[in-house]
């Protein structure tokens, strides 16, 4: 089995005592097999597909330095799965809507999905067919034009009101920009800036002062805790932003974006650690020392602050990331549960037990992708 061989493959001994082993092999497949047995929402299979993607494809991620996919995948590196689910999506996608799938009222959620459909519609066996590209401008056209906005134009996270919420930073963006660098031109580079300011918008609602964002702010139902999952989504989603305009036609047009975004990720990252746990973990309200540990945020800051120390070089979270990473380790049952999470619907209770976190299922292949990417840059850098 392909993804197998490949994990054999980079799970090396780790070239310096910075860094330790991540998760074995067999415990990363029962995770990804549970993963897919749960995740049912539009943003769980959205983050599945990217999870699957930089975990078994990355070459086909925006984490890799290839950039455009190529149109005939080879035998070997074909993102079967990511393909055929996104494939899937849009063939049930009723013809009147234009997101790919329902999306429990969130306007954003939907759009997790799409990069893996502009991955299936751009490496497509079948040219004629463009009923995955037309999906596609389809939930692209309902974000920029029919959802509603803030007045300074940040698209609102539901579609009964205008209500921000930082999850919607992981959803939207990332796509918008994706789609952005594929087509290139004077389109591309615009949808890149969009992607660059609905970031630039939900944090300036959004962050307080200390670098901490807040959940979810105007309309009714606010959240104003600084939850984890919620930091999570927003320094993932900026930061999937930030390596698609590096991989794009024009990253010398966005020099200072580029500098804004591995900033703003950073000020997250750093305020987020500053409230580690001694044995790794963080809280699910960050700051809140009444509020309980919770893995899922965990594995998902620690992935960034591997990923953002690969792209920048600047190591000083690592240790934080490493006591997190063992941290997950220990909280990832024999039969490949992620234990310890965030109920992810209530936000503000623990799972119950015998349930777990489709998103913190997808968040330990997102850290082990990450801590391995991170082991491979250096073992190659110092071979
Ligand atoms: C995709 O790759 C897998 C191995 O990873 C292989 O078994 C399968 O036949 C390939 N499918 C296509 C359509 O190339
Ligand atoms: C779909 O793929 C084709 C290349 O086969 C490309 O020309 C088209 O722009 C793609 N559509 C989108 C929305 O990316
Ligand atoms: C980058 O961030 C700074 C400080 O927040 C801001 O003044 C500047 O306008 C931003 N640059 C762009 C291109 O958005
Ligand atoms: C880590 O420490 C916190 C207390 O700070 C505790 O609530 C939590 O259960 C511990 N997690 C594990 C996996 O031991």
């Amino acid at each position: 089995m392909f993804l197998i061989s490949f994990l054999i493959s980079v799970v090396v001994a780790a070239p310096t005592d910075l860094l330790s082993i991540g998760f074995n092999i067999e415990t990363v497949i029962k995770v990804r097999a549970n993963l897919l047995q749960i995740a049912t929402h539009s943003w769980e299979i959205g983050t599945a597909l990217e999870s699957l993607t930089e975990l078994e494809w990355l070459s086909l991620s925006v984490f890799s330095n290839t950039f455009p996919p190529p149109t005939h995948l080879g035998l070997l590196n074909n993102a079967t799965d990511v393909r055929s689910i996104a494939t899937q999506i849009v063939q049930a996608k009723p013809a009147d809507s234009l997101p790919f799938l329902d999306g429990d009222g969130a306007v954003g959620d939907p759009a997790s999905v799409g990069v893996a459909v502009l991955l299936a519609n751009w490496t497509r066996p079948d040219l004629l067919d463009t009923s995955i590209s037309q999906a596609a401008a389809g939930q692209l056209q309902y974000l920029l034009q029919d959802a509603p906005r803030t007045p300074d134009g940040a698209i609102s996270q539901r579609v009964d009101q205008v209500q921000l919420w930082a999850d919607f930073v992981y959803m939207a963006p990332p796509f918008i920009a994706y789609y952005g660098a594929l087509q290139g031109g004077d389109y591309g580079s615009n949808l890149l800036q969009v992607a660059y300011d609905q970031c630039r918008l939900y944090r300036q609602y959004l962050r307080d002062d200390g670098g901490l964002w807040r959940h979810i702010t105007l309309g009714t139902g606010q959240d104003s805790s600084h939850w984890g999952t919620g930091n999570g989504w927003a320094a993932a989603g900026m930061l999937r932003v930030l390596e698609t305009i590096r991989l794009s036609q024009s990253p010398f047009q966005f020099v200072e974006q580029q500098a804004n975004l591995t900033s703003w990720i950073q000020e997250i990252v750093s305020a987020a650690w500053s409230f580690q746990k001694p044995n790794g973990t963080l809280y699910n309200y960050i700051d809140d020392d009444t509020s309980f540990a919770d893995s899922s945020s965990t594995a998902l800051l620690a992935s960034v602050t591997f990923r953002i120390a690969a792209l920048t070089g600047d190591f000083t979270y690592i240790p934080a990331a490493n006591r997190a990473l063992s941290v997950i380790e220990s909280s990832v049952n024999a039969d490949g549960w992620l234990l310890n999470t965030v109920d992810p619907e209530t936000f503000n209770t623990p799972s119950q037990p015998g349930s777990y976190s489709p998103e913190g299922q997808a968040f330990v292949l997102l850290l082990q992708a990450a801590h391995r990417d991170l082991l491979k840059l250096l073992f190659l850098t110092r071979a």
